[in-house]
């Protein structure tokens, strides 16, 4: 999309678009490991509910802000309250975030690049629990093999980027995202009856909450707001293209559906093989890498090349889905270094691709690098911005223009019986809850 003319088309095109953004490595790779190392079903039931109390508001909040404007996430705030130094700053926050999280982003489509070129090999047919873990270390502990596959995943998504060809690849990923969705299906049902898989769906159902502490829900919250893209200004910009028409409600919560609905069947794939793997359910970014694997081999009993297949699909489509994902985050810095600098497409590419590429070989190369970066965009930053976005929308901007946003001035009679409750979850829920989560994770 060039132009601020633009517009989705029709309802579905605004869901399939954001959840096209939603869905990635986040669901996948993400959520279940932050379930594996805080709590399992404990984990779950406050990230379910962040999204339906916080992450719902701030997703209205950014649709809102983007549709009043009409501009990204840059120069929103300062479009619709003009001449106030701190609404700039937040726009450029909300710049260098996504860039931030672009740099390990790359890390792991580069491990996903790598174990898509593993299963051409078909290598993970009749593999032991014990060998499919120590592929993943080895590969993840060499000094170049994580580093070149990393480089190459950012460097064809840069070069997509800057030639233009977008529209390629997001075309590829309305097949790729279904494709992967159906697999995960299937994934289910081979992993659940893996010898032991029973305590990994244990795990996922039974809750324990004496496990929950204000840690555990900053996670939840961060990971709710990475999964759904909230929190850095993406909505805003999709939002600037949305129509006037739009239910803004309706996106909000159809996306939200799709998300969850891939994460947590993401989450009954793979933890019943963690389980069954013997692995520790906190084993970290690496769980999705060791775990699945073994689900492929123990299809490879009988036919090893469904298994062969199977793999080299679900790292395809992995690999796509990601791909989608860093498309939009590069997308931000290169939209931003035009307007604001006046940088050719390829010229910012090459910039970024420098930047974000340095910054991935080092947490590529030193996991506690990769960990704080994650931490910190993800519980940290998110909610920062998130916070700033509601107060903007409950204290800067006018309510009647929030109203006429929200309703579709009038023409909407849910969401005009609704809006009092949304409006004051935007405006009072929303920020306190944040605050006092971030508060209460900087403490302990
Ligand atoms: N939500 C994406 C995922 O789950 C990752 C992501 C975070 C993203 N922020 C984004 C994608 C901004 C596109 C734009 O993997």
């Amino acid at each position: 999309m060039s132009g601020r003319k633009e517009r989705f088309g029709s309802r579905t095109a605004v869901i399939m678009a954001m959840a096209g953004s939603a869905i990635g490595l986040g669901n996948i790779w993400r959520f279940p490991y932050m379930v594996g190392e805080h709590g399992g079903a404990a984990f779950i039931v406050m990230y379910l509910l962040a999204t339906l109390l916080l992450s719902l508001p701030v997703f209205i909040t950014e649709v809102t802000i983007g549709r009043r404007s009409r501009k990204g996430a840059f120069s929103a705030m300062s479009e619709l309250h003009p001449g106030h130094r701190i609404w700039e700053f937040v726009g450029l926050l909300a710049v260098i975030v996504p860039l931030l999280i672009n740099s390990y982003y790359c890390v792991i489509g580069g491990w996903s690049l790598d174990f898509l070129l593993r299963s051409c090999a078909a290598s993970f047919v009749r593999m032991s629990p014990s060998e499919v873990t120590s592929v993943f270390s080895q590969m993840s502990s060499s000094r170049w093999e994580p580093v070149v596959m990393h480089l190459s995943f950012m460097g064809i998504s840069t070069f997509i980027v800057a030639h233009g060809v977008k529209a390629g690849i997001e075309k590829f990923s309305k097949i790729s995202i279904p494709a992967l969705f159906f697999l995960i299906i299937v994934m289910i049902f081979y992993s659940v009856t893996l010898p032991g898989a029973s305590e990994g769906l244990k795990y996922l159902v039974k809750p324990d909450f004496s496990q929950v502490n204000g840690e555990t829900m900053a996670y939840a919250l961060g990971q709710s707001f990475y999964s759904l893209s909230l929190g850095m200004g993406a909505i805003i910009t999709y939002g600037s293209y949305v129509h006037k028409e739009e239910d803004i409600v309706v996106s909000g919560a159809g996306t939200a559906v799709f998300d969850l609905t891939f994460a947590i069947l993401a989450g009954f794939a793979i933890m019943p093989a963690v389980f069954a793997a013997g692995i520790e359910p906190g084993a970290g970014p690496g769980l999705i890498f060791q775990s699945v694997p073994y689900i492929f081999s123990s299809m490879g009993e009988e036919v090893p090349v469904i298994s062969a297949a199977v793999s080299f699909i679900f790292f395809l489509a992995i690999v796509v889905a990601a791909m989608t994902s860093c498309i939009s985050l590069i997308e931000v810095g290169v939209t931003f270094l035009g307007e604001k600098f006046n940088l050719s497409r390829k010229k910012s590419c090459c910039l970024l691709f420098v930047l974000c590429g340095g910054l991935g070989i080092v947490c590529s190369l030193q996991p506690s690098v990769f960990d704080s970066l994650d931490w910190f965009c993800s519980n940290v930053m998110l909610l920062v911005l998130a916070f700033c976005f509601v107060v903007f929308a409950g204290f800067v901007m006018k309510k009647e223009d929030v109203r006429e946003e929200i309703t579709n001035a009038g023409a909407k009679p849910l969401n005009v019986r609704l809006f009092n409750v949304i409006y004051f979850q935007i405006k009072w829920i929303a920020p306190i809850a944040i605050a006092v989560i971030l508060v209460t994770n900087f403490i302990l």
